[in-house]
């Protein structure tokens, strides 16, 4: 199809263009007749322009011009015009001028939206993934993938003045254990045999270690059979780095310069580096998470030394079980901590498996309400003790240690960010180290890895940690900001021995080791040099840049929650031909 082609773009055109011609390649974003004059405003990926058919333009034009409907496709050829000082708009970046018609050529039509094209969609998210072709025409999702490209460049950029090669891995692999349930993909040519789809480039980018190719990255699609989520999807992007001969401290510097550049060029942010530091053990203590919010302190205290001699029954009989009693100090709560909102409150704490949440007011000097009674006697020593002040709450969680932290920390990540604590624009980046290796499968009565099962113990337990899993601290390292998991990793096993006893630890002996790793194994008998790697998450970095919600919104085509796609319906039946070639009956 011949038509005339774009001179500018929408988005372009300023005061310097008037009296030039342009030719602009757009979208009917608004028509309005008025009756002897028609506005439209057209859209391009660069921008908005009004465009005015009037006695200006060449007879015929304005009926022709009538006729057009939101989001057809135009070419439109006109003059630009600066408009009158009045009608200047300072919200449009090309509001100082307007162009004049001098035709249009429709080069394809729309019937009515299922939902107008705003610069945030407001519509229902189902219907915003059946016509994500339409959600994206929107500023905000454009503006989002526009980062994330910006993003992605930077990362290549940065990583490429470090002396890291891109280099690709296979995305049909061996079914390996890794954390989460495989995607599968069955052989027409090796019948019943799958492969399964990378749930990361893990085992490659140490085998490209073992290859002697020293830096490694790539921008990696990985594939979880996990049930979506805000910040989760099946089908998902990792900026995911590998080096040789490097220590934690390394991968430490080159992901803070990293994200330093990537904020820079994204949001002119300037991120202060190094990252705090924070170990696993004082995490959970203080904030009840492996990934804490940090954008607010309100730390959780130890509430034990004033349970002795209270005579509440529910706090004294889990220390004497040898729980804990942990309290939040909530600041100036006094107004919205209504009885309602400690009921949800509570709630939240009911979710992490707390039994209750106790609560009690601080008012002239005294604690008052909820179980204040049964703490009268030691009142100044608990509010010098855990430095409450009058108007602030108590809230306090009696239980297993583990459990008390995990429960009031959401608590204070819920009633943190409903104070407004969080401050929406600030970025509280930390690096959290001293992670357990090991964590207790409690159902199945075993010791699993709690990264992956490539990360070396830290020195001090390596002659214990198959004996003694439990205290044992691995080489990891998760990067977090603003209560998300930004990244994972660790310094690797290179040592085949090592790698055999921490198999063994989690159930693995030699054979099935051999079964399942005999090519990892294999490749470690030939000098694998030391080695270690991370991989942020590229939809939540971008989630945290551009402050949404959930990764769906910085992805062109996420899965809904159900891991589903209602743009082309996916997953869906198959033939039962292409079936029978890959030798499959289903069976629900
Ligand atoms: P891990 O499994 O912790 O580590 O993943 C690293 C990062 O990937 C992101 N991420 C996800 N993002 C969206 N949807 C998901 N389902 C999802 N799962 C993970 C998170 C997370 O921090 N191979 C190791 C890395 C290494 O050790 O080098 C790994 O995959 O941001
Ligand atoms: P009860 O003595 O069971 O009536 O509980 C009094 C208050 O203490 C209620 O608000 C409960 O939610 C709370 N509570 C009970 N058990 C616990 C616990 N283990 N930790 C925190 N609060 C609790």
């Amino acid at each position: 199809m011949n038509f005339p082609q774009r001179t500018h773009t929408c988005g372009d055109l300023n005061l310097v263009h008037a009296e030039t011609t342009v030719t602009l390649n757009a979208w009917v974003h608004r028509a309005r007749n008025q009756g002897g004059v028609v506005f439209l405003t057209l859209r391009d990926r660069y921008g908005f322009v009004q465009v005015v058919v009037d006695e200006r333009s060449p007879a015929g034009l304005l009926e022709r011009a009538a006729e057009l409907k939101n989001e057809w496709c135009v070419a439109l050829t006109g003059q630009v015009k600066p408009r009158p000082e009045a009608m200047r708009n300072a919200k449009m970046a090309t509001g100082d001028i307007e162009v004049v018609a001098h035709d249009v050529v429709i080069l394809s039509q729309a019937p009515v939206l299922p939902f107008p094209i705003e610069d945030e969609n407001k519509a229902n998210e189902n219907l915003r993934l059946e016509y994500r072709y339409l959600d994206l025409r929107s500023p905000g999702m454009r503006d989002r993938l526009v980062l994330r490209d910006k993003v992605t460049w930077t990362a290549r950029q940065y990583l490429h003045s470090q002396g890291f090669l891109e280099i690709e891995t296979p995305t049909f692999i061996k079914s390996t254990p890794e954390g989460a349930r495989d995607f599968l993909v069955p052989s027409r040519t090796n019948p019943g045999k799958f492969y399964a789809l990378p749930q990361s480039p893990q085992l490659y980018k140490q085998l490209l270690m073992v290859g002697g190719l020293d830096k490694y990255f790539q921008i990696a699609r990985c594939y979880r059979d996990e049930d979506a989520r805000g910040d989760r999807q099946p089908e998902f992007t990792q900026i995911d780095v590998e080096m040789s001969f490097c220590t934690a401290e390394d991968i430490y510097r080159l992901m803070e310069g990293m994200m330093r550049e990537i904020f820079r060029e994204t949001l002119g942010y300037d991120l202060a580096v190094p990252f705090a530091r924070l170990p696993y053990d004082t995490a959970i203590d203080l904030y009840g998470s492996d990934k804490p919010d940090l954008r607010f302190g309100m730390p959780m205290q130890d509430f034990s030394p004033y349970v002795a001699g209270s005579g509440f029954q529910a706090f004294e009989s889990v220390l004497s079980a040898g729980g804990a009693v942990k309290a939040l100090v909530v600041p100036q709560a006094g107004e919205i901590a209504s009885r309602k909102k400690i009921t949800e409150w509570e709630e939240t704490a009911k979710t992490y498996g707390a039994k209750g949440l106790a609560w009690m007011k601080v008012a002239s000097g005294t604690l008052e309400g909820g179980v204040a009674k049964f703490f009268q006697a030691d009142q100044a020593k608990i509010l010098s003790g855990l430095s409450a002040q009058d108007g602030d709450v108590i809230l306090l969680v009696a239980d297993r240690y583990k459990t008390a932290c995990t429960a009031l920390g959401a608590v204070r990540l819920k009633a943190g960010r409903e104070l407004g604590l969080a401050d929406p624009n600030a970025f509280a980046f930390a690096w959290i180290v001293d992670f357990p290796l090991f964590e207790f499968n409690e159902e199945e009565a075993r010791w699993e890895p709690a990264h992956h099962m490539f990360t070396m113990p830290q020195a001090q337990y390596l002659a214990t940690f198959d004996t003694d899993p439990g205290p044992v601290k691995g080489d990891l390292y998760d990067l977090v900001c603003n209560g998300l998991e930004l990244a994972s990793g660790s310094i690797r096993i290179h040592d085949p021995a090592i790698q055999q006893r921490l198999f063994n630890t989690v159930g693995f002996p030699p054979e099935e080791a051999q079964k399942r790793f005999g090519f990892l194994l294999k490749a470690f008998q030939y000098g694998p040099p030391p080695h270690g790697g991370i991989a942020p998450g590229l939809d939540r970095l971008v989630m945290i840049l551009t402050q949404q919600e959930t990764i769906r919104e910085v992805i062109a085509f996420p899965k809904n929650t159900t891991g589903a796609s209602p743009m082309d319906n996916s997953p869906s039946e198959v033939d039962l031909l292409q079936l029978k070639d890959l030798h499959l009956k289903v069976d629900l």
